[in-house]
């Protein structure tokens, strides 16, 4: 697998954290590799496993349980929408569905682990309905890559989308 040294050197000097269990470090090193691949593939489970002396299921097994952590490439742009009581009350069952066609992305089926989310046909757009995101009182929100959008009704979810051409 392909790894650029400079992340390698700070993946090794994350290990240096946990010297108790060098397994603690897989949550961190999951966010570091997806952070740079943009999803963990089976490959770089292996690479993980390898890298902590553990077997790859022990992280696959991490991988499907947490949400955060994607199976699969998103688009060049991940929008992530929250589905939460909050969020739902204010309407972001209605803002996903205005993005997915504003971005001629096909919905979401469901909410779940895996690959929860769908990629528009040209890649450029990737959707994904989430739990809630931290700000309910703030309700619709959504997330672009890293982000953060507040009260986002149809005209501000146009806007946004447009950032991003
Ligand atoms: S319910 Fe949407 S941010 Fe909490």
């Amino acid at each position: 697998m392909d790894i650029p040294a400079e992340l390698e050197q700070k993946i090794d000097e994350t290990i240096t954290h946990y010297p108790v269990s060098k397994r603690s470090a897989v949550l961190p090193l999951l966010h570091l590799l997806q952070e740079h691949l943009g999803y963990i593939s089976s490959e770089t489970a292996d690479w993980v496993a390898k890298k902590l002396d553990l077997q790859p299921i022990n992280v696959l097994e991490i991988v499907t349980f947490y949400p955060m952590f994607r199976a699969a490439p998103p688009g060049r742009h991940h929008i992530r929408v929250c589905r939460t009581l909050s969020c739902a009350m204010a309407g972001s069952y209605k803002l996903l569905n205005d993005l997915c066609e504003m971005a001629h992305i096909e919905r979401p089926q469901h909410a779940g682990h895996g690959t929860p989310f769908t990629v528009g046909e040209d890649g450029k757009f990737s959707i994904e309905f989430v739990e809630c995101l931290a700000s309910c009182g703030t309700a619709p929100v959504c997330m672009v890559n890293d982000d953060f959008y507040e009260g986002v009704n149809k005209e501000a979810a146009a806007e946004i989308l447009q950032k991003y051409q």
